[in-house]
């Protein structure tokens, strides 16, 4: 049976959607991994959604708590807000608690990613302080670690992303994804599909 991973994203302005996106990508390169890309509900009104300049939400299914408990391992992500998690994320997981009681996502394995506007804005409060709910889930963190390589030590252009997990900076909202973040997001979905796998075939 194939390994089911499932990229499960909160994304108001598309970058965070265009990481899931080569994330899915990545996943999807491991043979025997089927990957597969879930919104978690917006939560905000039309008319603030409006206000903030809130594109309309792409074709991307939205997924329910439940059907969380379908995959072997889950890439979670986010864009920031004041330093942590979106409210729409905490929303989504806050109600997994039927998911919590009985845990059925203990064991199971859990990356990280985001999209942050500035740089020192949350690039890495924003993983580290989401690594609270996993635990409390029992998943299994998987970071990436310098498992990326060169492109870790990048210091001539902007890049987003660290040991915890691919990521960006959406700067005003104008910057989208660099060749580098998006090379970054492909690995993270490779990288951790290989380690699902694993972790599957050996149950
Ligand atoms: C209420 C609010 C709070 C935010 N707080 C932060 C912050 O603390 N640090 C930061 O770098 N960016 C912050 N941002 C910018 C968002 O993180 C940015 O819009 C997001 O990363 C874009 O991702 P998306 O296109 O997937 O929505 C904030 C945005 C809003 C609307």
């Amino acid at each position: 049976m194939a390994t089911k991973i499932y990229i499960v994203y909160y994304s108001m302005y598309g970058h965070v959607e265009k990481l899931a996106e080569e994330i899915e990508k990545g996943a999807s390169s491991v043979e025997g991994v089927e990957a597969k890309l879930w919104q978690v509900p917006e939560i905000l009104p039309e008319e603030v959604l409006g206000k903030m300049g809130a594109p309309p939400k792409s074709d991307v299914p939205v997924i329910s708590p439940n059907e969380l408990a379908e995959a072997d391992g889950i890439l979670f992500g986010f864009p920031t807000r004041f330093g942590m998690m979106a409210a729409q994320f905490k929303a989504f997981i806050d109600a997994t608690g039927g998911l919590w009681r009985t845990q059925q996502l203990a064991g199971k394995p859990a990356g990280i990613f985001y999209s942050t506007g500035s740089q020192g804005g949350g690039q890495e409060t924003t993983p580290l302080t989401a690594i609270t709910q996993l635990v409390h889930h029992g998943m299994i963190f998987v970071p990436i670690g310098y498992t990326f390589g060169a492109g870790m030590f990048e210091m001539e252009k902007l890049k987003g992303g660290s040991p915890y997990g691919a990521g960006t900076y959406a700067g005003d909202g104008s910057r989208f994804p660099s060749e580098l973040e998006v090379e970054q997001a492909f690995h993270q979905g490779k990288y951790f599909a290989g380690i699902a796998k694993k972790l599957k075939d050996s149950a």
